[in-house]
């Protein structure tokens, strides 16, 4: 992924972003917040993790959505009145 900074693309491969949102999502379940986290990602790593939980019976479960495609800003604008949060 590159996002665009003022002048120069910022690369933001491998930095952790599925970590972050993860452990985010994580800590939200465990304080009671009714948390969806969206992957958007084909590589489907949150989903992957989410999976991995749920073999190793691990809880609290954390609820992964996997969406790709040019309407995911509006799956989201629908999904954020069912959920307290969304990562
Ligand atoms: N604290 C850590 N120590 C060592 N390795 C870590 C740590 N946190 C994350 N990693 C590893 O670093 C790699 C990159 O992390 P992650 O998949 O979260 O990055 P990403 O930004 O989502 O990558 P991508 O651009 O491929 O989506 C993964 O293999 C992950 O397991
Ligand atoms: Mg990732």
């Amino acid at each position: 992924m590159i996002a665009k900074g003022k002048n120069v693309p910022i690369r933001l491969n491998q930095c952790r972003k599925s970590t972050l949102a993860i452990n985010l999502s994580v800590m939200s379940v465990r304080e009671g917040i009714d948390t969806l986290l969206v992957d958007a990602d084909i590589q489907g790593s949150c989903n992957e993790f989410s999976q991995r939980r749920d073999e190793l019976d691990i809880t609290p479960r954390l609820q992964v959505m996997m969406k790709h495609g040019r309407n995911l800003q509006r799956e989201l604008a629908d999904l954020q009145h069912r959920y307290q949060r969304i990562v």
